[in-house]
C-alpha cells in the first residue's frame, strides 16, 4: 500500500468537523507543531476554529493532507461517499462514538470504510474527551486505542498520537471498532461486579446481624439496644464482608489452579465466568480494603463510646488478672494488625504508578505471596476474636450461627485449597504445567 505522503513540514493535517471535538484536536495538532486545515459544508460561516488553522471547503481540504480526522457523527457521514475519489488512498481516523450500544448493525467506522472503500480507515482517539484532547493527556486519559486494515495507516496514526503525548494500543483489525465504540458507554465495567457483591454482602449481613443482634434482643428481653447499629453493628458487617471479599480475591486463583491440574494443561481456556471473576480481582481487593479500614476506624472509637465507658464504670469490681484472656485479646489484635498492616501494601502496590516500578516476579511476590499471608493473619485475626463462641449454646441466637462463623468459611475454603497446592506433589505437576508440560491421555 502507499499513502500519499506529499505534504513538506511541517505535516498539514486535515479536520472535517468544527465541533468541540474537532476544535480541541485542532488545537492540540497545531500546538504540537502540525499545520491544520479544516474542511467545511460553509468554509465561511463555520464558526470560530483554533488560531493558525485554515478552513476550506471538504473537496479542497481534503486533497491537501494525507490524514484526514472525521469529527463528525455519523448520521452525517453520507456526503463522504460523494467524496470518496478525493479521499482514495488517504487516511481516515474515525474519532466518533454513539450514544448506546448497538445503535446501529455495523460499527461507525467499519460504515465509514464502506463508504469509501479505497481509504485506509482507523479508528482511534474515540475514548477521550475534547477536553483531554485540549489538554494534554493526563495519567487517567494517556491511552489511545486504534484499530484498522492497514498497518501504515495505523502506523501514521500512531506517530501522531504520539506526537501529542498519548500512548497507543493497537487492538487489531477494524472488526475491533465496535468494541473500541463501546468503551466510552461503559461505566466502570470492572468495578460493576465487585461493588454489586460488597451491596449485597453488606445487605445481607446487616439484616442478618439486625435480626440476631437487635431485633433477637427485643423479642426475648423487650430491651431496646438500636442504638448498637450506628457502631457494634457496622464494626461487625465491615469486617465481615472485608474478609469474605479478600478471600474472593484468591478463590479464582485456586480454582485456576485446580482446572490446570484437573485437564493436565495450561493451554485451554478457563470458563468465562473464571476469566471475568479473575479480571476484577484488583477492584475486589481495594473494595475490601475500603471495608477494613472502616473497621479499623470503628475499632479506634471503641475505647471513647459512652456505652463501653458505661459498662466499664459498672463492672468496675477488681478481678484477678486471667493470662488466657489477655494473650487471646493481644494475639488477636496483633493479627488484625499485621493482617491490615499488608492489607494496606497489597492495596498500595496495585496502583499503576506503583505496580509499574515493581518487576513482574516482584510485583507477583506480593500480590501471591503476600496475599495468601494477608489473608492468613485477618482469618487467624478472626478465628482468635471467635476462640471458644462456637462452643456456647446462646451465641446461637434463634438457631443462626454468630456473623464472623459465616465470614470465616470462604477464607478457609481458599487457605485449605491452597495449602494443599502448596503439598510438593502437587505443586510439581502444578509447576510444570505452567511451564508448558501437558499430560496426554492415553489413546
Ligand atoms: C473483629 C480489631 C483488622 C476482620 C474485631 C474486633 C476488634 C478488632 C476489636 C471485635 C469487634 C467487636 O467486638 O465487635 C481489629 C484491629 C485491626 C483489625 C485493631 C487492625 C488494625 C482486621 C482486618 C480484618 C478483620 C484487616 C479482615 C478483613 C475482623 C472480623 C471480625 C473482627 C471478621 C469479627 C466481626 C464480628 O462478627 O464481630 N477486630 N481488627 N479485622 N475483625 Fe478485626
Amino acid at each position: 500500500m502507499d499513502i500519499l505522503l506529499t505534504a513538506p513540514e511541517p505535516e498539514l493535517l486535515c479536520i472535517f468537523g468544527t465541533g468541540d471535538l474537532g476544535r480541541s484536536l485542532g488545537q492540540r495538532l497545531l500546538q504540537s507543531g502540525y499545520k491544520v486545515v479544516y474542511g467545511s459544508r460553509r468554509p465561511h460561516s463555520c464558526g470560530p476554529v483554533p488560531q493558525g488553522a485554515q478552513v476550506m471547503s471538504h473537496t479542497a481540504a481534503a486533497q491537501s493532507a494525507s490524514v484526514v480526522f472525521i469529527c463528525i457523527q455519523r448520521e452525517h457521514y453520507g456526503f463522504l461517499e460523494q467524496l470518496a475519489p478525493q479521499l482514495k488512498r488517504k487516511v481516515l481516523v474515525d474519532v466518533s462514538n454513539n450514544l448506546r450500544k448497538n445503535l446501529y448493525p455495523e460499527a461507525n467506522a467499519e460504515y465509514l470504510q464502506r463508504l469509501t472503500p479505497e481509504a485506509y480507515v482507523v479508528k482511534a482517539f474515540n475514548t477521550l474527551s475534547a477536553w483531554a484532547l485540549q489538554n494534554g493527556p493526563s495519567d487517567s486519559n494517556r491511552q489511545v486505542y486504534l484499530c484498522g486494515n492497514s498497518t501504515e495507516a495505523k502506523e501514521a496514526v500512531t506517530e501522531i498520537a504520539t506526537r501529542l503525548g498519548f500512548s497507543v494500543q493497537d487492538r487489531g483489525s477494524l472488526s475491533a471498532a465496535r468494541e473500541l465504540e463501546d468503551f466510552p458507554l461503559q461505566l466502570f465495567p470492572l468495578w460493576r461486579l465487585p461493588l454489586r457483591l460488597a451491596f449485597g454482602l453488606t445487605a445481607f449481613f446487616f439484616f442478618y446481624l439486625l435480626t440476631r443482634d437487635v431485633i433477637y434482643t427485643y423479642a426475648t428481653q423487650k430491651k431496646d439496644i438500636s442504638f448498637r447499629i450506628m457502631v457494634s453493628l457496622a464494626n461487625k458487617v465491615f469486617p465481615i464482608v472485608s474478609l469474605i471479599m479478600l478471600a474472593l480475591c484468591y478463590l479464582p486463583g485456586v480454582i485456576a489452579a485446580v482446572f490446570q491440574l484437573y485437564r493436565g494443561t495450561k493451554y485451554r481456556r478457563f470458563p468465562d465466568w473464571l476469566d471475568r471473576w479473575m479480571l476484577c480481582r484488583k477492584q475486589l481487593g481495594l473494595l475490601a480494603l475500603a471495608f477494613a479500614f472502616l473497621h479499623v476506624l470503628y475499632t479506634l472509637i471503641i475505647p471513647i463510646r459512652y456505652y463501653v465507658r458505661y459498662k466499664i464504670m459498672k463492672e468496675n469490681q477488681t478481678s484477678e488478672l486471667d493470662t488466657t484472656i489477655a494473650w487471646r485479646s493481644d494475639s488477636y489484635y496483633s493479627m488484625g494488625i499485621l493482617g491490615f498492616g499488608l492489607y494496606v501494601l497489597l492495596g498500595i502496590t496495585s496502583l499503576p504508578s506503583v505496580s509499574n516500578a515493581l518487576s513482574w516476579r516482584e510485583f507477583s511476590f506480593i500480590q501471591s505471596k503476600l496475599g495468601y499471608l494477608t489473608l492468613f493473619f485477618c482469618t487467624f485475626h478472626t478465628y482468635l476474636y471467635g476462640w471458644d463462641m462456637f462452643l456456647r449454646s446462646s451465641y446461637y441466637k434463634w438457631y443462626t450461627p454468630p456473623g464472623y462463623m459465616l465470614s470465616l468459611l470462604v477464607p478457609s475454603v481458599v487457605l485449605v485449597l491452597k495449602l494443599l497446592l502448596l503439598l510438593p506433589c502437587v505443586d510439581r505437576s502444578l509447576t510444570r504445567i505452567r511451564q508448558g508440560w501437558e499430560r496426554t491421555e492415553p489413546q
